[in-house]
């Protein structure tokens, strides 16, 4: 999704901007653009594709001033192009933006009718229209902005700059994120925190329907109506280091390698080993309420989605309670039936996405209680839920979701602990057997690591297949899901997740030689049902990858590759068997020569519908 950055204060605004652009890129883009005010006409470059195109047009024409925005697009409205690219100009004002304007075919006919002309297909250029049109009627910058907003409908953040007010940065928020900073004499605005990390840890995060103002000495925020709001800074306790590659080829590889650190912190301070329980600091819900509940949903897209798959398999044995598992924007249209006896789980990593959000309004405005699990502390899905788990993963900057996979299912599990617990229906003993196995699992995952170069050969011999179908039954089957997810998102490579049971109901039909088929077969109460899927693909010539657990020599003879994961109980077996899952699709991708942290059509948070 797009990225913004904004700077006013004593500072070149234009290598701050396009430092901040460059965290932002995980978000995925198309373009770039910038614009920077330095007494007199706004200087506007814009490029199509990386944002090393713009840096090239800078160099021979450096953009001055120490106020400016910029931006990185990811193509809503109109294609991928120079000229759809932000910053938006008309006459005096530009703008960039986040998000989608619904109402923009209507205000621009309208804008037309008037006598305004727009250059690109954009929704984004309605907005630098109509505030160019509010302050040639009323002169003032600040009203402006606001009676533009106010005919604005649909999800947007934006920054604007007004020539003939420089000593002014304008952003506003609704239902896209956006974050300041406060620096000495100077503020900044980003789409995220990692833009501004290198600048200041004292953050404020700006709420739907808030529009904050600056000049290089001070900020007002108010809400749209003009209304003074006091708002407290947060110190961010990420350093900028966390949000860099630290010596590995992709963020996405360091982040599968900071997986045993990732859920270490994701269990300190949670586990209760003397009284056989544990400790959810944030989820504001009481023990009377969890024991009570007659139904949990459970909300995500994506890799989160998979995540909660495997969640249902955790609560509906530890705890009892039904679980119903949606795919966000499913749910939200759906007219699903939530009452104060259900409980609605959204799980997000950035706590930003659009459908997921969403799903959560829907389950609160029909009077259910709702918490997430999130990677992001103070992200709207955060801040609107009524309590959360926080996955501590630290700041995940691959499109491919990996180490917030496996902390969401470290965080679904000990929230299964807890309902289990508050229903009776694990003893405190149950408990501690849970928590000693959550406290190996760190160890485990290195081990898993270790893998890595057999997986790498393994790839190798596969990376030129065309197909791929990974199956799992129980909860393996979402690992199936996600091993395919992971494969396709990144290597491009079609590949299809199925329960191992469900193969002979129409995707055996595809096994040939060239079919490499991905077999989770770890030792559980399916092992043999789904050995027996497998010698079915073997029979008819597929390829088996088989992942097992422990030594299982037996199977070795049977396939073409076999990656043994280390023990660990059924109910964790997901979190061992997903890292084979992302370095078999990670290595692919390697060896195939894509983008592997900035795949394309992709963006790391999904903030539109
Ligand atoms: C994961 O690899 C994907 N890029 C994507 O499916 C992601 O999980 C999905 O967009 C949900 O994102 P969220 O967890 O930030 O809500």
């Amino acid at each position: 999704m797009c990225g913004i950055v904004g700077y006013i204060g004593q500072q070149e605004a234009s290598p701050i901007i396009i430092d901040g652009l460059r965290r932002l890129e995980y978000r995925g883009y198309d373009s770039a653009g910038i614009c920077t005010l330095n007494g007199g006409e706004p200087q506007i470059y814009r490029a199509e594709g990386k944002l090393v195109n713009l840096e090239n047009i800078l160099r021979e024409t450096p953009a001055t001033g120490t106020r400016g925005i910029g931006h990185t697009r990811w193509a809503t409205h109109g294609r991928p192009s120079e000229i759809n690219a932000h910053p938006h100009q008309a006459s005096n004002i530009v703008v960039v933006h986040n998000g989608i304007i619904e109402n923009y075919l209507k205000l621009k006919e309208r804008l037309k009718a008037s006598g305004h002309t727009f250059k690109s297909e954009t929704d984004t250029e309605i907005i630098a229209h109509l505030v160019e049109e509010h302050y040639r009627q009323c002169g003032d910058f600040e009203k402006a902005v606001r009676l533009a907003l106010a005919e604005a409908e649909g999800a947007y953040a934006v920054a604007i700059l007004c020539q003939d007010e420089p000593d002014k940065l304008i952003a506003a928020k609704q239902g896209a994120p956006l974050v300041i900073g406060q620096g000495q004499g100077e503020y900044f605005v980003a789409s995220d925190i990692p833009a501004l990390l290198s600048h200041t840890r004292e953050m404020i995060f700006l709420e739907d329907g808030e529009i904050a103002i600056f000049t290089p000495d001070e900020m007002r925020i108010t809400d749209m109506a003009g209304g003074l709001l006091t708002k407290e800074s947060k110190t961010i306790t990420w350093s900028p280091l966390m949000a860099e590659k630290g010596g590995y080829k992709h963020f996405m590889l360091k982040e599968i390698y900071e997986q045993p650190r990732a859920i270490a912190d994701t269990i300190a301070g949670r586990l209760k080993s003397d009284e056989g329980d544990v400790y959810l600091e944030d989820l504001d819900i009481d023990d009377e309420q969890l024991a009570g509940l007659e139904k949990i949903f459970i909300i995500a897209c994506g890799t989160s989605w998979h995540a909660g798959l495997v969640g249902k398999f955790y609560i509906e044995k530890l705890a009892r309670v039904p679980v119903e598992i949606d795919i966000a924007s499913e749910f939200r249209y759906r007219d699903p039936i939530v009452n104060d006896k259900s409980l609605t789980i959204l799980i997000s990593q950035s706590g930003e996405t659009a459908d997921t959000l969403a799903g959560l309004r829907e389950a609160k405005g029909k009077g259910g209680k709702a918490v997430c699990i999130c990677n992001v502390v103070d992200s709207s899905i955060a801040r609107e839920s009524d309590g959360v788990i926080y996955t501590h993963a630290g700041p995940e900057i691959g499109v491919a979701s990996t180490k917030a996979f496996t902390t969401q299912l470290v965080a679904l599990y000990l929230l299964a602990i807890k309902l289990g617990r508050v229903r009776g229906l694990l003893s405190a003993d149950d408990c501690r057997k849970k928590v000693e196995s959550l406290v190996a699992l760190p160890r485990q995952l290195e081990k898993s690591l270790e893998l890595d170069d057999e997986i790498e050969k393994i790839a190798r011999d596969y990376m030129n297949a065309r197909d791929f179908l990974y199956l799992g039954r129980g909860n393996q089957y979402p690992i199936a899901l996600e091993g395919a997810l992971k494969l396709k998102e990144i290597s491009y490579i079609h590949a299809e997740g199925y329960p191992a049971g469900e193969m002979k109901h129409g995707p055996i039909a595809l096994i040939d030689e060239t079919l490499p088929v991905v077999v989770l077969v770890p030792r559980n109460a399916t092992y043999d049902k789904v050995v027996s899927n497998m010698e079915e693909v073997c029979a008819r010539g597929g390829k088996v990858i088989a992942v097992a657990s422990g030594d299982e020599d037996e199977l070795r003879d049977k396939v073409s590759a076999l990656i043994q994961v280390p023990e660990t109980t059924e109910d964790l077996m997901p979190i061992l068997t997903s890292v084979p899952m992302q370095l078999l699709a990670y290595h692919i991708a390697v060896l195939k020569g894509t983008d592997v942290d900035q795949p394309r059509n992709l963006a790391k948070s999904v903030t539109v519908e």
